[in-house]
């Protein structure tokens, strides 16, 4: 049994300030929820939020994990403006994002260098969030199963089949669009997901959880998530309100104690 696992992606939004605020209304709305440990909450703000947010979490001890939105495979040196695993971890991430759509597109990533970015975490003991999905053009034309597998073949190079990993499916159409994929249509891409991990983590790929993105709101979140291969989702905007992403929280618990 994969344990749920939903992910804030606050993108380039909320200051240090909003994201104190922030947490403090979602601890207030989540109160009593999230200490049952049936379902993992991951906030991902900007890189200058996440030691302030550190301390208050870890002095409160809260039942909260912190993300980054990124980071680069470089230990240390001369690379300006990158972060290093290490100096994640200090700041008391365990999970990154990798490979988001925004960054492919506007920052013109490459499956490779998002390859070598997930190895760095895993190496520095953080879990990639390694994000994949289609483009309209490319669902319409019928070939979704071969784009997602050319991306998970790329971005998979740095993966040893059994460490710990978290694949994210967010179909490009989907994102910040207010149109969610169908549930039916979200289980069969992290279907499609769990079968190419097969290959590579024999043993281990049924571990791996897979989340979709793409438009969750409170309202649509237990049902994209009731595929038997969807274990949880990566939300954008719905995350910017802490009662919202409370909200998608409790939806999912519910569904979870349910079942
Ligand atoms: P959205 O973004 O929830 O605003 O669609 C999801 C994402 O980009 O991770």
């Amino acid at each position: 049994m994969r344990k749920p696992l939903l992910a804030a992606n606050w993108k380039m939004n909320q200051t240090v300030s909003e994201s104190l605020d922030w947490l403090a209304d979602f601890n207030r709305e989540i109160a009593g929820v999230l200490n049952n440990k049936d379902v993992d909450a991951v906030f991902c703000p900007p890189f200058t939020a996440l030691y302030p947010l550190h301390q208050v979490i870890a002095s409160q001890k809260m039942d909260i994990c912190l993300g980054a939105q990124d980071l680069f495979w470089q230990e240390a040196g001369a690379f300006t403006g990158e972060i290093s695993p290490g100096m994640l971890a200090e700041c008391g991430v365990s999970y990154v994002i990798c490979g988001h759509s925004e960054r492919r597109t506007l920052l013109q990533e490459s499956s490779e260098m998002i390859s070598k970015k997930c190895g760095a975490a895993v190496a520095a003991g953080l879990v990639p969030i390694l994000c994949v999905g289609e483009t309209l053009s490319i669902r319409e034309g019928g070939l979704t199963q071969e784009w997602l597998e050319a991306q998970l073949y790329e971005s998979l190079d740095f993966w040893d089949g059994k460490s710990e990993i978290v694949v994210a499916y967010e179909p490009i159409w989907a994102i910040g669009t207010g149109q969610a994929a169908t549930a039916a249509d979200a289980e069969a891409a992290c279907a499609i997901i769990r079968d190419n991990l097969r290959e590579k983590g024999a043993g281990f790929a049924d571990q791996v959880r897979i989340l979709y993105g793409g438009s969750v709101t409170p309202e649509n979140a237990a049902e994209l998530m009731s595929g038997a291969n969807v274990d949880g989702a990566l939300v954008g905007g719905a995350s910017l309100k802490a009662a919202a992403f409370a909200g998608i929280c409790r939806a999912v618990f519910a569904e979870n104690s349910q079942g």
